[in-house]
């Protein structure tokens, strides 16, 4: 039986109920047996500060620091605040950025992003992706997933609904999974 792929999630929202770790579930529901798709908890992480980090950085963010390190693909979930992303997220991401071997770095990886609005977070996701251009992140470009109107495309248990999105999310995790074998073949 082939190994399956390990895609570490992260959700840039908190929430019990947030849209962006609701989109996370239902990727892990589309992909199905092959994938192992483990999200990521960032809700312990303390504000960073360089002071703390270094070989006694917090256990949390070492551990999954090495979990990314150790994945085959990275998936970002996200709300847009205030035309960016959310604080919650970009601290978790310096935090990792400045752990041993730099856990990003050369990594594929997707993004989505939901919101109630009309956009679906695009801005907070054009910043992300100017992120992860630093930290040498392989995105993928299509398809590009932003959910907008996301309180009318999850029901009342979290569950996607929307069709159109759903079949975006397959075409996403083939990009995801043709982006990693075309970067571990030597070129
Ligand atoms: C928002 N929201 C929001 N939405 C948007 O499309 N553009 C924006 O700039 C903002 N700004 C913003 C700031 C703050 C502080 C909050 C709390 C919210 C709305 C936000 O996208 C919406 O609440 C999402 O549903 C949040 O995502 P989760 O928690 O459902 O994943």
């Amino acid at each position: 039986m082939n190994k399956k792929i390990n895609i570490i999630a992260l959700s840039g929202s908190l929430r019990q109920d947030s849209y962006n770790t609701a989109a996370i579930k239902a990727v892990q529901e589309i992909a199905g047996e092959q994938y192992e798709i483990e999200i990521a908890d960032i809700s312990d992480f303390p504000l960073y500060n360089q002071e703390l980090d270094g070989p006694n950085a917090p256990t949390q963010v070492q551990a999954l620091a090495k979990k990314i390190l150790a994945a085959d693909a990275i998936l970002f979930s996200t709300p847009e605040y205030n035309y960016s992303i959310p604080g919650v997220l970009k601290n978790a991401i310096d935090w990792l950025s400045t752990q041993p071997s730099q856990p990003f770095n050369g990594k594929p990886a997707a993004i989505i992003s939901s919101s109630m609005g009309m956009l679906g977070g695009a801005r907070a996701q054009y910043h992300l992706r100017q992120v992860m251009v630093f930290l040498n992140v392989h995105l993928i470009n299509k398809p590009e997933i932003m959910i907008a109107s996301a309180h009318e495309k999850f029901d009342e248990s979290g569950a996607l609904t929307d069709e159109v999105t759903k079949g975006l999310i397959g075409q996403m995790i083939t990009a995801l999974a043709t982006m990693r074998s075309q970067l571990k073949t030597p070129q």
